[in-house]
């Protein structure tokens, strides 16, 4: 059984699960997540997996409390207001990650800011706290459905890919949290949300920035700010050119002599889709220039690896 009364024991045994790197929906007092370990880059693959999701949009990490949430990130600036205002509750802050940060590239979308909530809603909290480890969760629907808001809209969009569906009836809110940037100095709406903005513009004392749509923080899962390599991608490469630098996948590795980074040689997609971010990074840190890309199979989690490869290789913008 994947749908279960979210018991004591259930919750348990749930949170044993998710530090394995399995799956667990759970409810907020938003809307149901879909969690995984978010230190597990393979774990939080397979919420992409699950969900479907053509695109890799950095997802949402709940912390049990504002201590746990400080030991991952940076609250200059106006950030511990917020949090103090609206912690627990529907407030997602996005804030600079402090240097080693345990938060799976993935998880982010290989940025230096994550974005951190801490739920209000028992059951989430009480499974944090079993967990004991930070928990990645976007909405527990299918890419392209509505959020689910209760234990039964998640079994009938994403059946047992979850290994625990913990049910505690209809959320409260019924609408995803708000999510702010609080990086800059003047804060700034991401996605409106379950908390109206006035009532955060009344802790700011002034109104919050709109999202810059050069940016491309247009709506959720808009974002567009991922982690662009300085390095020029080059696709579907089946052999090295002089200069530049490799991004493999699988065992059949072409012959070169420059720096090279191996997604998965086991060619297993989770694996390519946890490393992708860090490996853009590494290669870039190596100082290359032009990056052969090998092909990746278009199936399952590499619609999403290919839509990331493209735009890394598409002249900048989107
Ligand atoms: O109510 C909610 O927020 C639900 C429950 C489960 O907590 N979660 C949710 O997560 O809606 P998700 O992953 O579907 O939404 C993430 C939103 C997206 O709009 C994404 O672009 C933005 O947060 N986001 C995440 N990380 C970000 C970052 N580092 N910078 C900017 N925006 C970010
Ligand atoms: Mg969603």
């Amino acid at each position: 059984m994947t749908l279960v009364p979210a018991t004591d024991r259930n919750i348990t045994r749930a949170a044993m699960a998710l530090r394995d790197g399995a799956l667990v929906a759970f409810p907020t007092e938003t809307v149901y997540g879909l969690g995984a370990d978010a230190t597990n880059g393979e774990a939080v693959a397979a919420i992409f997996e699950a969900k479907d999701r053509p695109r890799f949009n950095p997802l949402i990490v709940h912390v049990s409390g504002l201590e746990a949430a400080r030991a991952l990130a940076d609250f200059s600036g106006r950030a511990m207001e917020l949090a103090a205002a609206f912690w627990p509750g529907a407030l997602t802050l996005v804030l600079r990650k402090l240097p080693g940060c345990r938060i799976a590239d993935l998880a982010t979308a290989g940025l230096d800011t994550v974005a951190l909530r801490v739920p209000a809603h028992p059951v989430a909290q009480a499974l944090l706290e079993a967990a004991e480890v930070p928990i990645a969760a976007p909405s527990a629907n299918r890419s392209g459905r509505v959020s689910p808001t209760s234990a039964a809209h998640v079994e009938a969009d994403l059946g047992d890919r979850p290994a625990f569906i913990l049910d505690s009836g209809s959320c409260a809110f019924g609408l995803e949290s708000t999510v702010v940037d609080a990086t800059p100095q003047n804060p700034r709406l991401l996605r409106p949300g379950a908390i109206p903005r006035a009532e955060i513009e009344a802790v700011l004392g002034f109104p919050l920035a709109h999202a810059d749509p050069q940016k491309g923080i247009a709506s959720p899962g808009q974002i567009a700010s991922h982690y662009a390599p300085r390095a020029e991608l080059r696709l579907n490469a089946s052999e090295v050119r002089d200069g530049e630098s490799l991004l493999a996948f699988g065992d059949n590795v072409p012959v070169h002599n420059g720096a090279c980074v191996n997604l998965s040689p086991k060619g297993n997609l989770r694996e390519a889709a946890a490393r992708l971010f860090a490996a853009l990074r590494e290669l870039d840190a190596s100082g290359a220039r032009m990056i052969a890309v090998m092909p990746v199979p278009a199936e399952g989690l590499g619609e999403a690896i290919n839509d990331r490869l493209k735009r890394a290789a598409a002249p900048r913008g989107d």
